[in-house]
């Protein structure tokens, strides 16, 4: 789809842009105009991260730098912040808060070593990267966005540390709003339903398929454009009036 250039003169950060919905996040954002900051950790998310790179390029007509670090390590938000500065300039006008890790496991069987790691990643990484693009965010159109999940508002067997992140999350975006919306910067939330990408297959099916089972409305997988979409306009200064929302984007799944 060939977006209107709402974003020209833009920074966005996009976490976990390598594949999947932080993927179709990071270019719809550069469609619009934006330049864009996308990050992964894995070595073998370089290839793919390069290759949106180009995609970015010629085909939204924007430009883009990767940055590869692993969010669980608290100093990996002041890298991402540093080398957007250093290659668009002091201000960062969007923050995207995607990347997330989700596993199948039951409560009695949640260690230690997983319960920090998934709340590292899915939380506390959200937390920091806010607090440094902070100093550097444009008033009075900032925008922050996370993304949060359906999983987050509804009980499934074996996704109990995964749904309490993403409550979390939740619960950070309606206070982060009203800390910062005074200003006229947004904060809002998107909660996916189930998407077709990587992390969608890591779930243990006898999980998925009653959530499909349960989707009263449109009985299928969204698509990573599909939550982009909805990214995009609440990146876009017309969105203003929008914040403190944590919007469900899930085929109508569930009514949440
Ligand atoms: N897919 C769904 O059905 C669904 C439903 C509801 C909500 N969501 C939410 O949507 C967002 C994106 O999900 P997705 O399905 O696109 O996931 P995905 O395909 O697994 O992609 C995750 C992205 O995050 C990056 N990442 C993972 N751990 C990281 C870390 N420690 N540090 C830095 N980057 C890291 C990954 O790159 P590396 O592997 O290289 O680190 C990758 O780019 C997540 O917040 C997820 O919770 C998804």
């Amino acid at each position: 789809m060939t977006q209107p250039r709402t974003l020209e003169g833009k920074v966005a950060i996009v976490t976990g842009a390598s594949r999947g919905i932080g993927e179709a996040i990071a270019f719809d954002l550069a469609a619009r105009g934006a330049k864009v900051t996308l990050t992964y950790s894995s070595d073998r998310s370089r290839e793919p991260a390069a290759a949106l790179i180009s995609r970015i390029q010629s085909e939204a007509h924007s430009s883009a730098i990767d940055v590869q670090c692993d969010l669980k390590d608290p100093t990996a938000p002041t890298q991402i912040v540093r080398a957007t500065v250093e290659a668009f300039g002091p201000h960062i006008d969007i923050l995207v808060n995607n990347a997330a890790i989700i596993s199948s496991k039951f409560a009695q069987d949640i260690t230690i070593e997983h319960f920090d790691e998934i709340f590292h990643t899915n939380v506390r990484a959200p937390l920091l990267l806010l607090q440094a693009v902070l100093p550097h965010l444009r008033r009075p159109e900032g925008r922050i966005i996370n993304i949060s999940s359906v999983g987050g508002r509804q009980g499934y067997p074996g996704t109990g540390a995964y749904a309490a992140t993403k409550a979390a999350l939740e619960g950070f975006t309606r206070n982060w709003a009203a800390e910062l919306g005074g200003e006229g910067t947004t904060v809002n939330a998107v909660n996916p339903g189930p998407v077709k990408s990587e992390m969608l297959d890591q779930v243990d099916p006898r999980i998925v398929q009653p959530q499909f089972e349960a989707t009263a409305v449109q009985q299928r997988a969204g698509r990573p454009e599909e939550i982009a979409e909805i990214v995009g306009f609440l990146a876009e200064p017309r969105s203003s009036w929008v914040s403190a929302q944590c919007i469900s984007a899930s085929g109508g799944y569930a009514q949440y």
